[in-house]
């Protein structure tokens, strides 16, 4: 199959698009192999393990979900608990992890299993992709890292490591059809781990560790030049400063709604604002389902 973007690596004298494949995940596997990090989420293959912990890790980081999801996971074990308990009660739980949009899509996903897929985890693509707060990334870390179904999980780590790799900028779409191509169907789950392993701790953002790279050799790009990553699509978006942003109000807010109803009066005071502001961001989080508005106080659903 010839593919147009691997012609920046054939550059680099590499034969044949099937040869340059092969070559890059044997190492990558076997790499993975010996230097994937102890974590709580290799350790099992549990479905609700696993996507509990890829929801929160979407956009926490890895030593936050590692202390933070034994606790959730105490008390919501399975889809049928969470499912039962009120949303309010998932968005509590989630304390300290941020984005709280992301526990009342999986308290909502969870009411989707319990009623269509009698309290299960689905492995089905479509039907993963059907859930609420599900996409395209955590419907394949599902499939590849708790049923071990073929499937090429792309992260902004990941579409790091194939930017570089190919020494290019690519889209989004690109970086998916590189990954489908290059994914190990006989391994998803060392595969898909490996590579995102490899994006964390050696092909990392801002200073890659190309001399313990398993695949420097086959890297159009080496650490020298500009680096192709930049502006790819989806690697480097920067995050707009949290300080005095909305999304830390919201954080204050859902803080102090986590311990009680909270009186309309003291809004601006909880998020340390004016009153248009408090009440701007407010209509935010009531849009979102995240707030219950009543004439006197405001409330967790
Ligand atoms: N970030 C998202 N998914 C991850 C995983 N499975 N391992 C490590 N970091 C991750």
């Amino acid at each position: 199959m010839e593919i147009m973007w691997i012609s920046a690596t054939y550059d680099r004298g590499v034969t044949s698009s099937a040869t340059y494949h092969a070559d890059l995940g044997k190492r990558v596997l076997e790499w993975g192999g010996t230097n994937l990090r102890d974590l709580p989420w290799r350790r099992t293959r549990e479905p609700w393990v696993i996507l509990v912990s890829e929801t929160m890790l979407q956009q926490t980081q890895v030593s936050r979900v590692s202390e933070r999801l034994p606790d959730f996971l105490e008390r919501f074990p399975d889809p049928s608990t969470c499912a039962a308990a009120g949303a309010g009660e998932v968005v509590a739980a989630w304390a300290g992890l941020g984005y709280n949009r992301r526990p009342l899509m999986l308290h909502r996903a969870a009411v989707q299993m319990v009623a269509l897929h009698a309290g299960a985890v689905p492995s089905g693509l479509t039907d993963l992709l059907a859930l609420p707060g599900v996409g395209p990334y955590t419907a394949r870390a599902v499939r590849a890292f708790a049923f071990e179904l073929p499937a090429a999980v792309v992260d902004t780590s990941i579409g790091r490591v194939y930017a570089r790799l190919l020494g290019r900028r690519l889209t989004s779409g690109e970086v998916q059809q590189v990954a489908d191509y290059t994914a190990s169907d006989d391994e998803p789950w060392l595969w898909n781990q490996s590579i995102m392993e490899l994006g964390a701790i050696v092909c990392t953002k801002r200073s890659p560790s190309c001399g313990s790279c398993p695949v420097d050799d086959l890297c159009a790009w080496r650490g020298v030049g500009d680096d192709p990553a930049m502006g790819s699509a989806g690697v480097s978006v920067p995050q707009a400063p949290f300080e005095g942003s909305d999304r830390q109000l919201r954080g204050r807010l859902v803080d102090a709604m986590r311990r009680g109803p909270v009186r309309r009066s003291d809004l601006p005071a909880v998020m340390q604002t004016d009153n248009e502001r408090a009440g701007r961001v407010l209509a935010g989080l009531e849009r979102d389902g995240l707030a219950v508005v009543s004439a006197a106080d405001v409330r967790l659903p």
